[in-house]
């Protein structure tokens, strides 16, 4: 039986347990938190493709921008989601 290893991340400063598998979308969607808004209401919303195509689930992970529905959730990853970023400038 495979061992069950759970990956403890940082999402915009919150500490998350996720199961092995789990992609950083699905991370961030569990906890609430959309990388995505809508652009008239600024509503959170769903991934579009989830399957890497639309570049619409950006986020910076460990530094770099990646495709969230592609990247999968590691133990000491921090993850913010662009919002969050520019929030700073
Ligand atoms: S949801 Fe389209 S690239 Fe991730």
């Amino acid at each position: 039986m495979p061992e069950l290893t759970l990956a403890v991340l940082t999402l915009d400063g919150r500490r998350v347990t996720v199961a092995p598998g789990t992609t950083v979308l699905a991370a961030l969607q569990n906890a609430g938190l959309s990388p995505l808004r809508s652009s008239l209401s600024g509503e959170p919303r769903g991934a579009l493709c989830g399957m890497g195509s639309c570049y619409e689930c950006r986020a910076v992970v460990d530094g770099l921008l990646m495709r969230t529905c592609l990247t999968p959730a590691r133990d000491g990853q921090n993850v913010r989601r662009l919002l969050e970023v520019a929030r700073e400038f």
